[in-house]
C-alpha cells in the first residue's frame, strides 16, 4: 500500500507507519486515497482499504491510529484535470426530456459522488481521537460513494460520455474546507445539510427520469437514495455523540453552528420520510416544516 502515497503525502504517511506491519495506518491510507487524482485509482484504493479494514475488524486487528494527528501538505483533494470547476451559476440546466439534458444531469450527479468520496475520506484521516467506529463508518461511506460514482460513470458511458466532459462546481469541497477545524461542525454541516439535501433532491429527479423513460438511470437513483439515508444517519449519530461528549444540546448547537459556518438555507420540499429514517428527530422535522417545507418531496 506504500505505493499509493504521492510525494506530497509523505509526511502524513510516514507519521502513521505501523511498527508491527511496516504498513501505513488506515487513516494515512485514506489520506493517500484522497490525494489520488485518477477517479478509477481513487475508487480502487478506497475499495482495497475498505476490504482491508473490514477483514482487520473481523479479526479484532485494527490500525486506525486514532491518536495520531496527520498532516496533509499540498493541495487536497486529488482530482482529474477535468471537469473544469466554475461558478455554480454559470452551469447549464437542461430539460431531462432530452438525452443531452439527462447526460448533463448524470454528469452533475457523478461529480457530486466524486466529491462525496473525498468528503468521506477527509472525515477518516483528518480528525484524531475519535472511536474506531467513526473511522469505520466514514470509510464505508467512502466505499459506497465510490460505488455510486461507478454506476453513474457507467451510465454516462451508455450515453457516449465520460466524467470530465462538462464543467462542474466546487461547493461541496468548499464546505469540507470550511469545517476542517472541528469535527462537530463537519458532522453538523456536511452529512446533515449537504448529504441530507440529496435525500430531498432525489425523488423529483427520479420522477423526471422515469417520465422521460430512462428507467436505468432512475434505478441508479434508487440505489443512491437508499445508501444516502445511511450516510445521513451516520452523520446524525456522530453529531449527537459529539454533542453529548461536549455537554451540548444538539438543537441549540446546530443553530449556532449553522450561523457560524453559514450553512446554506434549507429549502423544501423536503423528503420527510427519508429524513426520519436517517435519524432526524421530531423537533428537527418540525423546524423544517416551519421553514416552508410543508409538502413532501414529490414521490
Ligand atoms: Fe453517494
Ligand atoms: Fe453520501
Amino acid at each position: 500500500m506504500n505505493s499509493v502515497f504521492p510525494d506530497s503525502a509523505r509526511t502524513g504517511a510516514e507519521l502513521s507507519v505501523d511498527a508491527a506491519t511496516s504498513q501505513p495506518g488506515w487513516r494515512a491510507a485514506a489520506l493517500a486515497a484522497l490525494y489520488e487524482a485518477d477517479p478509477l485509482a481513487k475508487s480502487g484504493a478506497v475499495s482495497a482499504l475498505y476490504a482491508l479494514a473490514q477483514g482487520g475488524a473481523a479479526r479484532g486487528d485494527t490500525h486506525w491510529h486514532a491518536e495520531q494527528t496527520l498532516s496533509a501538505p499540498g493541495d487536497l483533494p486529488g482530482r482529474p484535470a477535468r471537469p473544469d470547476l466554475v461558478e455554480p451559476r454559470s452551469l447549464q440546466r437542461r430539460s431531462m426530456s432530452t438525452p443531452q439534458g439527462r447526460v448533463v444531469l448524470l454528469h452533475a450527479l457523478a461529480h457530486i459522488e466524486f466529491n462525496a468520496i473525498n468528503l468521506a475520506l477527509d472525515a477518516v484521516w483528518r480528525f484524531p481521537d475519535m472511536p474506531a467506529d467513526f473511522y469505520a463508518d466514514w470509510l464505508k461511506v467512502a466505499a459506497e460513494e465510490a460505488y455510486h460514482f461507478s454506476l453513474l460513470v457507467k451510465r454516462l458511458a451508455d450515453y457516449g460520455h465520460a466524467y470530465g466532459d462538462f464543467p462542474a462546481h466546487n461547493g461541496l469541497w468548499e464546505m469540507c474546507e470550511r469545517t476542517s477545524g472541528d469535527v462537530l461542525a463537519r458532522m453538523a454541516l456536511v452529512p446533515r445539510v449537504l448529504e441530507a439535501r440529496g435525500l430531498d433532491a432525489s425523488p423529483p429527479i427520479r420522477a423526471r427520469l422515469k417520465q422521460a423513460g430512462d428507467d436505468e438511470s432512475a434505478a441508479i437513483l434508487d440505489i443512491i437514495l437508499h445508501d444516502e439515508v445511511g450516510h445521513v444517519r451516520i452523520g446524525n449519530h456522530w453529531f449527537r455523540h459529539l454533542c453529548a461528549q461536549r455537554g451540548l444540546d444538539p438543537h441549540a448547537a446546530w443553530l449556532e453552528l449553522a450561523a457560524q459556518y453559514h450553512a446554506p438555507k434549507m429549502r423544501g420540499p423536503f423528503n420527510f420520510e427519508a429524513r426520519r429514517s436517517a435519524g432526524f428527530d421530531d423537533a428537527e422535522l418540525e423546524t423544517l416544516k416551519a421553514q416552508g417545507g410543508d409538502g413532501d418531496a414529490e414521490k
